[in-house]
């Protein structure tokens, strides 16, 4: 009997199209795979529409489409067509790079309910920089346009030690825009962020003054603008529940086909992903060694296993676990009950010591571009984390 027919195991809600890992920007935080020049092949429009026809089939209901920059696909008015008519909530998930006014009209004719823009400061300075382009004055347009189209718009901001201070010029331009949300995400350490940890790691105090200034915003504009400040999880003691829990609503697909359930899955050794190239999206759901691998409770070791807490959090997130204990198997060490929380303590100690530097000498930013990629890619091929391979990668940056 397998897993669906024993009717444990939910269908999937979300389904991510990353339609591209090609992107003209090249921020120093994104979650990208850093070795994604390992993985340059791209579906086609047909398999897209095979991939979004079997998904819907089994249940889910968002569509989110993603990249890399997904404007860099011309099929990307066809597959949101597609989607909508199938009867997907969808969503575009974008720098706005290429977002031009021709498109939003194709795009709105095309029916995408949603759009989520990306901006890295309300400084051009800041946002040029970390995203390594001069893209700012063009996002600023690209988000007018956006309202003068009628989206609904999230404006989405990362923020770190360089731009948590300007927490309230980033709220101030997302009402200048009129963006109905506001996400002010808290740098992951995953991917090309992970690499530049060092760099980007906030202090203490820089995140509770931050709540403080968007406490105070919310009870300035209520309804008008829905903030979203999300901690990261280096300064907590209880891990989230990351992707809902693995295999339970999350089905991302990488512009090659492969089927993760998660983001960054592709960080973590002894998997290999079932691709929808050759493989069902039913069968890659219900019965793939790579999404039952941490389904549920049974893989889970001690502390997790006995834990009173664990439906609350899964265990926390599998990719964390790996990138700071080396198995992704052990408990999320963001948990102060993990024998391993320590290492995260470490860190947290030492970005209070550090001081923001543009220039420097022990770890220089990697900008996520095809160069850095293939020299972390060589790096990771020899067993090194990436925290490792910044110090090596000096001379690779522009
Ligand atoms: Fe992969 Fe959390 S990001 S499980």
């Amino acid at each position: 009997m397998t897993a669906r027919d024993q009717g444990v195991i939910a269908p999937p809600l979300w389904l991510l199209a990353e339609l591209t890992y090609r992107c003209p920007l090249h921020c120093a935080f994104c979650y990208n795979p850093v070795n994604y020049t390992d993985h340059s092949s791209e579906l086609t429009t047909e398999q897209w529409i095979g991939v979004l026809r079997e998904a819907r089939a089994l249940g889910a209901a968002q569509l989110g489409f993603s990249g890399g920059e997904p404007l860099l696909r011309d099929d990307l008015e066809v597959l949101v067509r597609e989607g909508r008519q199938l009867g997907f909530y969808t969503n575009l998930i974008t720098s706005g790079i290429g977002l031009t006014d021709k498109r939003l009209d194709a795009l709105k004719d095309a029916g995408l309910d949603h759009i989520q823009l990306s901006f890295q400061d309300s400084t051009q300075e800041l946002n040029d920089f970390l995203s390594s382009t001069r893209t700012f004055d063009l996002k600023n347009r690209v988000a007018k346009s956006i309202k003068a189209h009628g989206f609904p718009m999230v404006l989405n901001c990362v923020l770190h030690r360089y731009n948590l201070p300007h927490v309230d010029k980033i709220i101030d331009m997302a009402l200048a825009m009129g963006a109905e949300y506001l996400e002010l995400a808290n740098t992951q350490y995953y991917g090309w962020a992970h690499a530049n940890r060092a760099q980007l790691m906030p202090t203490a105090g820089q995140l509770r003054e931050a709540e403080a200034v968007v406490e105070r915003y919310r009870e300035k504009i209520g309804h008008r603008c829905k903030i979203y400040f999300v901690v990261p999880d280096y300064f907590e003691t209880r891990p989230k529940k990351c992707m809902n829990g693995w295999g339970s609503v999350f089905l991302g697909v990488a512009p090659d086909g492969a089927a993760l359930p998660c983001h960054t899955a592709r960080s973590l050794p002894g998997l290999s992903f079932p691709n929808v190239k050759d493989t069902s999206v039913r069968d890659i759901w219900y019965e793939s060694d790579a999404f039952n691998r941490f389904r549920g409770f049974d893989w889970m070791k001690e502390p997790c296993r006995s834990c009173e807490e664990k439906t609350i959090d899964a265990g926390g997130c599998r990719c964390q676990a790996y990138l700071l204990t080396g198995d992704p198997a052990n408990a999320d060490p963001v948990c102060d009950k993990s024998p391993h929380h320590e290492t995260v303590i470490n860190v947290v100690k030492r970005a209070a010591g550090a001081a923001v530097q543009r220039e420097p000498e022990e770890h220089p930013i990697v900008f996520r571009n095809d160069t850095n990629s293939r020299r972390l890619a060589a790096l990771k091929t020899r067993g090194e984390p990436d925290h490792h391979n910044v110090a090596d990668l000096a001379g690779a940056r522009k």
